[in-house]
């Protein structure tokens, strides 16, 4: 049997996160300016706060939409410590372009005989034409189930939408048969089915089977459920925070959940999960079948359990949601991301998790992929820059990129690979990428073709240094290449979880040049490569490598000469992220 306080003892640091729900809503006035004197982190006493990464004032965080022109955050949050608890909130914070931030107060708390325990993971959905915005959320009742409760703004004209009301036909939904009660949860945005009728997916588990969960309604608030998974898997444990969307075929641009989704030469469609029992989250592509009343997703490709499973980040990100920004027709993806120090140093530092850069994802041409990018907001933020263009790094070599704030700073580096026939033999099938990086000692053994890549948050010394590089190998019938984020150098503090992160991925043998864009923030390093088609977010605590004390270098320990085709850097200013007309925050 499952006993659900093993089950929070157990993972406590991760339930809390389910969900970033982001909603968009469009259109509509500014009411207020935003408030010009909102001070973030001070990096003298917590020098691992982020500056551009969303984090909340204190306590232990993780949790976005938008509406009327401006966006909201709304995060899973315990009000009363650093570490999770058993009273969760939806905590809630505001924007107008992703990037600053203005903190209110707790949109949903426990009050309710059907949330009374805690408010956990949901979405939010705008219907009737962008005009009336309703969130789905996972209340823990007076028994400690698990059951679907809605929330509407109190006053839809309050531009910031401040205050939710929950409805009296609460719970809207309560675990169906071949359901564990306290394993059904994290509702996803709903979407509108042709016949008119709206849909939404619950994340699940009965046994060791994970199961998401299809529901239908017409009016949204009687919810009917279908008693053939939606789709599911075994041996994963519960599906956490399932998010459903289309995407084009072809293009970057995003497609509303409701999209015309019958028509498969338009769009595919992803099913991402979070699997509890392994802490990533995984996506599938896959085609959305509806065939009378037998509706279902089937991936492209099963849950197989090892590396070659899809996922979004190969680091630290979990529970993350995506959502249609139709202000600007793209998609936009966020991930909770965790700490790696101890709970001790949470309650120490008085805050725990943050936000990844929220991230524009689409379909990569080959129809194999998602790919991920920065929000070009975060470009506003980009101060002082430095280039580099047509610089051989020898074998061995390592060079600094100077004249920037190597702690809180967007680099983008191109190689040029040449002759990547030359390659070194490897067949990656039954390798594990993540020990392979292992045994790169950061990045310091050589094959033919890298390891070459960044060093970031290194200290002078180089004693400090979170090492993110690529090799390339040549394996049967393909190019293949390896990304790799080392912490096993990070910081002197040997107290740290330090484990190394990596990937393969197929390198097209015509391509000529491979990128890394990485997003440093003092304590997070935040990487896209081989243009965003492979990500991986590491956190690090240097201890010498701190504010003006870190540094930046491009380094190649292959034993072919790599040049860089170009490098640009800035020095990102800090985000506004402060409570509303309050400057003596945080
Ligand atoms: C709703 O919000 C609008 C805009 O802030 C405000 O003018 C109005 O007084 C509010 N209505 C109520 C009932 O609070
Ligand atoms: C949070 O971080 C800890 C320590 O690094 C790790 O063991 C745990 O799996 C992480 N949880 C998630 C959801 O990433
Ligand atoms: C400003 O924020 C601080 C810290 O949370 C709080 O103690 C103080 O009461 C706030 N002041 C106002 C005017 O809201």
């Amino acid at each position: 049997m499952f006993s659900f306080t093993i089950f929070m003892m157990k993972n406590f640091a991760t339930l809390i996160l389910l969900a970033l729900f982001l909603f968009i809503l469009q259109n509509g006035n500014r009411i207020e300016a935003f408030p010009d004197r909102i001070i973030s982190s001070s990096s003298i006493n917590q020098p691992y706060r982020t500056s551009y990464h969303f984090q909340p004032p204190k306590n232990w965080m993780n949790a976005p939409m938008y509406y009327k022109g401006v966006y909201h955050l709304f995060y899973q949050h315990n009000p009363y410590a650093a570490t999770f608890g058993d009273r969760i909130v939806w905590a809630h914070s505001v924007s107008y372009d992703l990037i600053n931030w203005i903190h209110l107060n707790n949109a949903i708390e426990p009050s309710e005989p059907f949330d009374i325990n805690s408010c956990w993971s949901g979405s939010a959905t705008i219907l009737e034409g962008g005009e009336k915005p309703f969130i789905l959320y996972t209340g823990i009742d007076e028994n400690k189930h698990q059951v679907q409760n809605l929330a509407i703004p109190k006053n839809a004209s309050d531009p910031f939408l401040r205050e939710w009301i929950k409805l009296p036909q609460n719970p809207v939904m309560k675990p169906p048969i071949g359901v564990e009660l306290n394993n059904f949860r994290d509702p996803s945005t709903a979407w509108l089915g042709n016949d008119g009728k709206w849909r939404v997916v619950v994340g699940a588990q009965n046994g060791d089977q994970g199961k998401v969960i299809l529901y239908h309604s017409k009016d949204f608030v009687d919810w009917k459920v279908d008693s053939r998974p939606f789709f599911a898997t075994d041996n994963t444990g519960v599906c956490e925070c399932p998010d459903f969307f289309p995407v084009l075929i072809k293009g970057e641009n995003g497609v509303d959940t409701s999209f015309d989704h019958q028509d498969p030469n338009f769009v595919r469609h992803v099913m991402k999960i979070s699997y509890l029992s392994r802490l990533h989250d995984y996506y599938f592509l896959g085609n959305y079948n509806v065939f009378g009343d037998n509706e279902n997703f089937v991936p492209d490709i099963k849950f197989t359990g090892t590396s070659s499973d899809l996922r979004y980040d190969y680091g630290k990100f979990y529970a993350s949601k995506s959502f249609f920004d139709y202000a600007k027709n793209r998609r936009i993806l966020w991930g909770w991301v965790n700490e790696s120090d101890s709970t001790q140093d949470d309650i120490q530092k008085g805050w725990a998790g943050i936000q990844s850069i929220p991230r524009q994802i689409w379909l990569d041409k080959s129809g194999k992929r998602l790919v991920q990018w920065p929000i070009e907001e975060i470009e506003k933020l980009h101060d002082k820059q430095v280039s580099i263009s047509k610089e051989n790094l020898l074998s061995g070599s390592t060079l600094q990129v100077s004249g920037i704030i190597a702690s809180q700073v967007d680099v983008e580096v191109v190689f040029e690979i040449s002759e990547v026939e030359s390659a070194e033999w490897l067949d990656p099938k039954g390798v594990d990428p993540q020990i392979l990086c292992s045994k790169k000692e950061d990045g310091s053994r050589s094959g033919k073709i890298g390891p070459f890549g960044l060093l970031a948050l290194a200290s002078e010394d180089l004693r400090e240094q979170t090492s993110v590089f690529f090799q390339i190998y040549k394996a049967p019938n393909r190019y293949v290449g390896l990304m790799c984020s080392d912490q096993s150098r990070s910081s002197l503090r040997d107290d740290l979880d330090k484990t190394t992160y990596g990937t393969f991925f197929d390198i097209d043998p015509t391509q000529k040049t491979i990128s890394l864009r990485t997003l440093i923030d003092h304590s997070i390093v935040e990487s896209f490569g081989d243009e965003g088609r492979i990500c991986i977010t590491s956190r690090v605590y240097p201890s010498l490598a701190i504010d003006k004390n870190a540094h930046l270098f491009v380094f190649n320990n292959g034993i072919q000469t790599m040049q860089i085709s170009k490098l640009n850097a800035w020095s990102m200013k800090q985000a506004q992220i402060g409570y509303e007309g309050n400057i003596s925050c945080v």
